[in-house]
């Protein structure tokens, strides 16, 4: 097909133009059962009712007024976003990587504002994505991100994942923040350890260091909990949250305590579309929703399921998998095999995955998927895998 759209992407020949819950109804009618939701976005599935009615309910009022005025909606999520997470206060941004910007700018803001303005050292780890800004590839360093687009902005310090000792032979007290995504989602659903992340607040807080947590992918259930970092009982300072919180609306987050934000005056920072009505009106459904108890006991209760079927399907097919890993709904399956071959044998048995680096095939179903969804899920998986034995 001739395109003549900026080449960027390796697109599938396959497009959608309807979709069901765990489903997406291609244009000539076939069924995929959808285990990538949009790369993690589709939370609750497609054509959700309650947000189908919460997103027409305000295209029918008004869909955007500007941060001129008081926006009752944005404030409505931002109090939701506050009072069911450690943050004193949040922006609401259109993306993943426009929260990245503003947690960089709101360190380095935070320092100067100490009186400390050449403390702008982040360290971050290899293997991270915060998003493709300027700002966020520097952050995540990686070749394939950069390459062409020097020079970069300075100031990022790219770690081994997970190498605690090299995060401790690091940091010190001209360390402005440290960054990362408590569980890898583009590096390959790598889970950090609870014992390292509560390891890196406590290096954090001898330094005084910020802690920041991209928790974009990993948010807002995914894991089974609201946010990740809560299975290691620790708290950062600022946050960075998108993907589900939108639900399939362009939707993101920066969560902060009030100390943390106190360089982020009037002036200092802003977006047009940023909190717009018809966004925030969705995302505050989405918070109430998904931050009910009873909700993340279902998300954990299916991802046992999940789990235990896929643990089988590894057993069964150990020339094209090694492993299952993640936490929650988050789930790769590290591949013997390049994980875009299982994604590709996944396209003829109608059913959506994704890759991932690590040579890992990332599995993040709608958090709504049914039990028996799960068993069709594997079924498929079971099938595709079989077209690659041997
Ligand atoms: C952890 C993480 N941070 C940031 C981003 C960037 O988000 P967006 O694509 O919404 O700008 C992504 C997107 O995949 C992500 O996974």
């Amino acid at each position: 097909m001739n395109s003549h759209v900026l080449p960027i992407y390796n697109r599938a020949p396959i497009a959608f133009e309807r979709g069901e819950g765990s489903w997406a109804i291609a244009t000539d009618g076939t069924r995929y059962l959808d285990l990538g939701a949009g790369i993690a976005v589709n939370a609750l599935g497609h054509a959700n009712p309650e947000l189908v009615a919460a997103l027409t309910e305000q295209a029918q009022r008004i869909w955007h007024v500007s941060n001129l005025y008081q926006i009752p909606e944005q404030e409505k999520l931002a109090e939701l976003l506050v009072a069911n997470t450690f943050a004193d206060t949040a922006f609401i941004t259109n993306s993943g990587t426009e929260a990245a910007e503003l947690a960089i700018k709101m360190v380095r803001k935070y320092w100067s504002e100490q009186g400390d303005p050449e403390r702008i050292e982040i360290l971050t780890f290899e293997g991270a994505f915060h998003g493709r800004s300027t700002g966020a590839i520097a952050a995540s360093g990686s070749e394939k991100m950069v390459q062409g687009f020097g020079p970069l902005m300075p100031g990022f310090r790219h770690l081994p994942w997970g190498d605690m000792a090299a995060l401790e032979a690091a940091i010190s007290q001209r360390t402005a923040a440290v960054m990362l995504e408590p569980v890898q989602g583009e590096g390959g659903i790598r889970p950090l350890p609870d014992a390292d992340l509560r390891l890196i607040r406590e290096l954090c807080d001898r330094t005084g260091a910020l802690l920041v947590l991209d928790e974009v992918q990993s948010g807002m259930g995914r894991t089974g909990r609201l946010f990740a970092h809560e299975y290691a009982g620790i708290a950062p300072d600022i946050m960075m949250v998108a993907k589900g919180i939108g639900g399939g609306f362009p939707l993101g987050a920066v969560l902060a305590t009030e100390k943390a934000a106190s360089g982020m005056g009037a002036g200092t920072h802003g977006s047009t579309y940023g909190g717009n009505p018809l966004a925030c009106a969705v995302g505050a459904k989405v918070m109430q929703i998904i931050a009910a108890p009873e909700f993340l006991a279902e998300v954990n209760r299916k991802a046992a399921l999940l789990r235990q079927k896929l643990e089988g399907l590894v057993a069964a097919h150990p020339s094209v998998f090694e492993s299952v890993r993640g936490q929650g709904l988050m789930l790769g399956l590290k591949c013997r095999v390049a994980p875009t071959e299982m994604v590709r044998a996944g396209y003829a048995e109608h059913v959506l995955t994704v890759a991932a680096a690590d040579n890992t095939l990332r599995l993040l179903p709608p958090l709504i998927i049914s039990d028996e969804e799960i068993a069709e899920a594997v079924v498929r998986l079971d099938r595709a895998a079989g077209r690659l034995d041997g």
